[in-house]
């Protein structure tokens, strides 16, 4: 880790003629969702923890309202005057500080101080939630270099705004709660709908559990997936949910349906559409299933739901593409995985998996094996390796 910020601080310097000392870092690490996936929109609960990878950003003010940006992942400068904030461009990752400057100023926040910035990332492939966390770095950067206080909370909205707004994407707070909220060694429990959270500490009974990620090479964008597809089906099932039970004029979202309305009325739903309610009740009751069991330790019924929640994402919620459910399958039987399941959204990135550490070497090379033989043109740009729980995004 201090690798990256010297290298980035001499950076900073032979680009922008920045000395070190007027250097700050933030760091925004990337994040897993072990249970509640795909339900943050419909303002289920989720269960949610930032990992010890993280995006880098080193920056420093500009002394004018000019935006000048690098970045050791991605090529080109990125450009701007924070008074003029051009809009989104395809697949660009100037998009991330173009919308967080202007969720910003939307929300009346007055910026007259730009950044001069680097940032540095390994992930970038999706699955982690890379976007949100680049999208928290440069809004946690903008605040610090205008003197702007922001509660977690509005930094959430903040970057949903970047995601939802700027960039068309439907999604829901997960991403940027995990990575705002979490703390090492706690599974955090967040509530989409009141934006409040738990952290809840790891059982002194829990074994000892390393996060594996197994890459699946597949890298496309996820505006343009299924993504919002399966949001505006969610959106007709709370529709029909909502006119049978009389209450035609609230929002249409499946958080606003009881358990109980859902167990009366769910034939009044068919195809596709039942599936995806069926996903979101389903996986609302192993979030709670799951939380006590980390609550007392059990990691086996913990890994064996976030198995459940992996299959229930690919038969209800049919999300996954073939890559990440064939590496879901291969990770299902591998010896000393607890449990597995594709991150996020399923359509491109990575699956993980929960794994006993003394089994960890020879789980990433049998995955990577299988892996090898299922796909081997993809195989090529993907790696394993496993990682660790770790704290939220702050400025170091
Ligand atoms: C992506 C989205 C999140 C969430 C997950 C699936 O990461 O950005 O809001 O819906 O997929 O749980």
């Amino acid at each position: 880790m201090s690798e990256i910020i010297d290298q980035l601080k001499v950076e900073m310097y032979t680009r922008f003629g920045i000395q070190p000392s007027d250097v700050q870092i933030v760091r925004s690490p990337y994040r897993i969702c072990p249970l509640g996936a795909h339900i943050d929109h419909q303002l289920g609960p989720v269960t949610a923890m930032a990992i010890d990878q993280a995006v880098y950003l080193a920056f420093a003010p500009s002394g004018d309202s000019q935006m000048r940006l690098q970045s050791l992942t991605f090529d080109g400068n990125v450009q701007f005057d924070l008074n003029a904030v051009p809009d989104k461009q395809e697949s660009d990752w100037g998009n991330y500080p173009r919308g967080a400057v202007r969720a910003l100023q939307e929300q009346g926040h007055a910026l007259t101080q730009g950044i001069v910035g680097l940032s540095a990332g390994k992930m970038n492939e999706g699955g982690l939630s890379s976007s949100a966390a680049i999208g928290v770095a440069f809004l946690l950067a903008l605040e610090q270099a205008n003197n702007i206080n922001v509660t977690p909370e509005e930094n959430i909205r903040l970057d949903q705004a970047i995601e939802n707004g700027y960039l068309g994407l439907k999604n829901g707070i997960l991403d940027q709660a995990a990575i705002l909220l979490s703390r090492k060694n706690h599974l955090t429990l967040i509530d989409c709908e009141s934006i409040t959270h738990k952290l809840i500490p790891k059982s002194r009974a829990m074994p000892p559990f390393d996060i594996l990620v197994a890459q699946s090479g597949l890298k496309e964008a996820l505006v343009g997936t299924g993504y919002n597809t399966r949001v505006d089906e969610c959106a007709q099932a709370a529709g029909l949910l909502l006119n049978a039970v009389g209450r035609p004029d609230q929002k249409p979202l499946l958080g606003n349906i009881t358990q109980q309305e859902y167990n009366t009325h769910q034939d009044k739903l068919s195809g596709d559409i039942a599936k995806r309610a069926k996903h979101f009740f389903s996986e609302s009751a192993r979030v709670q299933k799951g939380v006590e069991a980390w609550q007392s330790g059990d990691l086996a019924v913990f890994g064996r739901l976030i198995s459940e929640s992996g299959y229930s994402s690919v038969h209800n919620y049919e999300c996954g593409s073939e890559p990440l459910i064939d590496l879901y399958h291969i990770l299902i039987e591998t010896d000393g995985v607890y449990g597995a399941r594709f991150s996020g959204a399923g359509f491109r990135g990575c699956s993980i998996a929960l794994v006993d550490p003394s089994k960890s070497a020879a789980a990433l090379e049998y995955i990577q094996n299988q892996y090898q033989q299922k796909h081997p043109q993809l195989a090529k740009n993907a790696s394993s390796f496993t990682c660790q729980p770790d704290d939220g995004a702050h400025i170091q």
